[in-house]
């Protein structure tokens, strides 16, 4: 992995992949991702009945958060050059203060092909080399593929959970970096 930073922007390279600030005119992506979602995911992750995020909201997003050039990375394939999901860290402090969380979603067109397993790989270094010592990751005990990419890029569960009766059990894991 490789880590350039042309005007400042973080930009990873891995043998297939490069991972990028969003551009707003791949909005259109984050849609398709929204709308695959698995039924089991939480409203608040779903398209709502008025049909938002709309490909609008996300542009907005794009252009003023800065969780979508700095966080959560556009991972961009080398050879067909299209944007296929994200990879990155969300540095909210919601788990522990300085110690951010991995956060992966791919289209499920180009699952089980060992991105994210390679994007996660690159995002670890990335951290490394910003100076976080541990990262942290929640993931539904029912998301086997995740949690196989987590426990492939080196994270443990801490036995920390937390249940939700109608759609499982979150895991908490964490990798010391
Ligand atoms: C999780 C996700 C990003 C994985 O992307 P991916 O590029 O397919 O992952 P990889 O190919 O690197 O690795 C997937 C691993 O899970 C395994 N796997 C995938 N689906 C599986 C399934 N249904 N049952 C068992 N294993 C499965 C694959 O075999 C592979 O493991 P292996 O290398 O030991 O064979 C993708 O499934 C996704 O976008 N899911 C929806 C969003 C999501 O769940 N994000 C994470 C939230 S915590």
């Amino acid at each position: 992995m490789t880590v350039g930073a042309p005007g400042g922007e973080v930009v990873l390279e891995t043998d297939r992949l490069l991972l990028r600030p969003w551009r707003v005119a791949e909005a259109v992506v984050q849609r398709e991702l929204w709308t695959e979602r698995d039924p089991r995911v939480p409203p608040h992750r779903r398209i709502d009945a008025e049909g938002h995020p709309t490909v609008a909201d996300l542009e907005d997003a794009i252009r003023t958060d800065e969780v979508w050039s700095n966080g959560l990375l556009a991972v961009e394939r080398k050879v067909s050059r299209d944007v296929v999901g994200y990879c990155g860290l969300v540095d909210d402090g919601r788990v522990a203060a300085g110690e951010p969380e991995l956060a992966f979603e791919l289209l499920r067109r180009v699952w089980r092909r060992g991105y994210a397993t390679e994007a996660s790989a690159a995002v670890l270094d990335w951290a490394r080399a910003s100076g976080y010592e541990r990262l942290w990751a929640t993931v539904w005990d029912w998301n086997t593929a995740s949690r196989r990419v987590l426990a492939k890029v080196g994270f443990a569960e801490t036995g920390r959970t937390e249940v939700d009766a109608e759609r499982g059990t979150t895991l908490m894991t964490t990798r010391r970096l």
